[in-house]
């Protein structure tokens, strides 16, 4: 034999042992995780999961192995935990164990552990508790966020009029209104809805939840270290991501030159205070990575979740005539046609806020949740959960845990009231997530959902192009995120 072929066959003879061993230690570690589909070498168990349908196959695995169960998702090993009682006990009862962030690849290539959504440890730790304070601290400000989303609604209302009740797609005009409520905290200014470079950042941000939610976003996330060579659409992400990045440091660069720290106008203000403060601290979290990242992930995640949600309701009440009336009803008896909605209204109105509760619940936004991860040796229902187990906490079974919901997947607003018509929380109403990593900006995207449905609805009637019965709700893609369909209505002046 030659001695190239003898060499070939000893390489691939040490590769073909390496690959065993690997998969011979993943077992073993394994053993102490929830049961789950036997994995096969190198592709894990992606026979059973379907990388269009995860969320599905998961449920499907939930009938056979029960509400905790591991899966490969390719060589990695993820715990799925599915309804209301797993998810509370690891998420709340457990929550410190279970605050670790997973992995996420397909935006990891951006993020590398930075920003304070995709970050762990301490870094986490600083970065969230800034991040909260400066909303708040915002919030109580000069101009309250309240105020600054009654201003935002009122110009929302100024588009929707010049459109006299012709059909519209409601993307853009649902996301430049979402989004300029926190780009008005994080860059202290709102864009004009003509602005070509805004039009185009809602763009990106658009593509970029829908490309996570591909199949090929779900390949990328089982096989990353070997697709981030390869070309093809699953880079698309990383591409859009980094425009993002580029226009929110030349913000920042803007920001520097003319920054006066007696008077921050906005959360990169704020932050680079702090850099400044910091300057001689080599270790310090309060750097240039973590101010770009940590205020792309909350431009990003402020504009494409309430603008989804908003759009996903329309559908939803234009399906359900019934509904708008009686939200009308409401609106006329609480607020009146003139006065703008106000955050002190909600009480009062049990019905409206019913419904924008059923509607959360049906947007479903993020169906399988965003990763989590134990940050130590975990013991959890009599199983071992090894430290930096992935987790998926997989919100939609929980939204629609038939235990809680009466009619899982019906729009029932009476899920949220009680036989009095008066309020009624549910514990497992759980969009926003819970535990130590829910979401940072719940207070403001509920202000955000109940000003925006009642002031459009004391000014407009939504109306379908088609009969109520025809309208499909079906999501476009589900995959990370759920997308809503694509349609047109229009929107007539009352
Ligand atoms: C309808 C609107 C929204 C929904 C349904 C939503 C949902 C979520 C969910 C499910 C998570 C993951 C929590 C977890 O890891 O368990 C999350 C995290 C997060 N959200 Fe939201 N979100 C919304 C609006 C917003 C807004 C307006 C902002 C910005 C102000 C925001 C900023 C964030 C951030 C920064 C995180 C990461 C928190 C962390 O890792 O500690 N979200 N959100």
């Amino acid at each position: 034999m030659e001695f190239g072929g003898a060499i070939t066959i000893f390489l691939a003879l040490c590769l073909s042992c390496m690959l065993i061993l690997i998969a011979w230690k993943r077992v073993k570690k394994g053993r102490e995780l929830p049961p789950g589909p036997t994995p096969i070498p190198f592709l894990g168990n992606l026979l059973q999961v379907r990388t269009d349908a995860t969320f599905q196959s998961f449920m499907k695995l939930r009938e056979k192995y029960g509400s905790v169960f591991t899966v490969y998702m390719g060589p990695r090993p993820v715990v799925v935990l599915c309804g209301h009682e797993a998810v509370k006990e690891a998420l709340v009862d457990r929550a410190d164990e279970f605050s670790g962030r997973g992995e996420l690849a397909s935006v990891e290539r951006n993020f590398q552990g930075h920003g304070v959504a995709l970050a762990n440890g301490d870094r986490w730790r600083i970065l969230r508790r800034f991040s909260l304070t400066i909303l708040r601290d915002f919030g109580m400000g000069k101009r309250s966020i309240e105020e600054r989303i009654q201003e935002e609604a009122s110009y929302l209302l100024e588009e929707f009029r010049k459109t006299k009740g012709a059909p519209i797609e409601p993307t853009f005009f649902l996301s430049r209104t979402a989004s300029n409520v926190i780009s008005s905290v994080v860059f202290g200014s709102r864009f004009d809805y003509e602005d070509k470079q805004f039009l185009n950042l809602l763009r990106m941000i658009n593509e970029s939840f829908i490309e996570m939610s591909t199949p090929w976003a779900q390949l990328y996330d089982m096989y990353s270290g070997i697709m981030q060579y390869l070309p093809g659409r699953h880079n698309r992400i990383y591409y859009l991501l980094e425009e993002l990045k580029d226009f929110i440091a030349s913000r920042v660069k803007i920001n520097e030159a003319s920054f006066d720290p007696q008077n921050p106008r906005d959360f990169i203000d704020c932050f680079l205070i702090k850099m400044h403060q910091d300057k001689n601290n080599l270790h310090t979290e309060f750097n240039l990575k973590n101010l770009v990242l940590t205020t792309l992930n909350l431009f990003f995640a402020g504009t494409e979740t309430v603008s989804s949600t908003l759009r996903y309701g329309f559908l939803l009440i234009m399906k359900h005539p019934e509904v708008e009336a009686k939200i009308y009803e409401e609106i006329n008896q609480v607020i009146g046609p003139h006065r703008l909605p106000s955050v002190d209204d909600r009480v009062k109105m049990p019905y409206t806020d019913a419904v924008i509760h059923e509607i959360q619940r049906l947007t479903d936004i993020v169906p399988m949740g965003i990763p989590h991860n134990v940050i130590r040796d975990t013991h959890f229902r009599g199983y071992l959960l090894p430290k930096g187990t992935d987790v998926f906490p997989l919100l939609g079974s929980v939204l629609k845990d038939p235990k809680y919901f009466r009619y899982p997947d019906a729009f029932y607003p009476q899920h949220f009231l009680d036989e009095q018509g008066h309020f009624k929380k549910n514990e497992a109403f759980v969009p926003f997530s819970s535990g130590k990593r829910v979401c940072l900006g719940e207070a403001m995207a509920r202000m955000e959902l109940f000003l925006y449905f009642t002031s459009i609805l004391q000014n407009f009637s939504l109306r379908p192009l088609v009969s109520p019965a025809d309208i499909d709700v079906t999501p476009q893609i589900s995959g990370f995120g759920n997308i809503p369909p694509t349609y047109k209505l229009c929107l007539v002046a009352r």
